[in-house]
């Protein structure tokens, strides 16, 4: 894909995101309070910052576990086709367990990500997104807590990339395209 140029608009400042991660790692507490175990699966790779500040506010006995699922090849468009690049290290079977998502948009990934973890039968499934963006589903996947909904853009920054890049900013903005020259 030929580079168009474009500038990046904050969305949501990094001291909102921390904010609201604080409010939702006090839900997620009350919600596993008194777990054995809960292990956290961040979804790869666009949940590695939100999962790394997230966990610091879990004051329970935590483990982290990643898997890498893919339905975007660089693009702007999801294929709507989910594969598993990455399985998880761990067993799942009779534990507690929240999987971590950056964002959902059309809901294939996190739809086709929930079906499989269901079937390995854990004790509790509870799913997390940073972002939603309701108005771009084709699913009826919808996750138990959510950071921001957002409108149909797209963005990037903390952790979400467009093409790769981006994943480094510490806030969240919108791609938004501008004519050269
Ligand atoms: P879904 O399967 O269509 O829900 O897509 C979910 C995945 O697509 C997210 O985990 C992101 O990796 C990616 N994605 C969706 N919207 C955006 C965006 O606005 N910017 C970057 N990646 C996005
Ligand atoms: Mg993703």
């Amino acid at each position: 894909m030929a580079e168009r140029p474009y500038v990046i608009d904050e969305l949501i400042s990094a001291k909102a995101i921390a904010a609201r991660i604080e409010e939702l790692s006090d839900a997620i507490k009350e919600d596993f309070a008194g777990t054995e175990k809960l292990v956290v699966v961040g979804l790869l790779r666009g949940s590695f910052v939100f999962i790394a500040d997230l966990v610091r506010e879990l004051d329970l006995p935590v483990e982290v576990d990643f898997l890498e699922a893919s339905s975007y090849e660089d693009g702007m468009e999801s294929s709507r086709e989910v594969r598993i690049l990455k399985d998880l290290r761990g067993q799942i079977e009779g534990r507690d367990v929240l999987v971590v998502e950056d964002i959902v948009d059309t809901g294939y990934t996190l739809d086709h990500v929930l079906h499989l973890l269901e079937s390995r039968n854990p004790r509790k499934l509870r799913t997390i997104a940073l972002l939603d963006k309701p108005s771009r589903r084709e699913t009826g996947v919808k996750a138990d807590w959510t950071g921001f909904e957002i409108p149909d853009e797209f963005v990037v920054g903390y952790g979400i990339d467009f093409a790769q890049r981006n994943r480094n900013l510490p806030f969240i903005g919108c791609v938004r395209f501008v004519e050269p020259g």
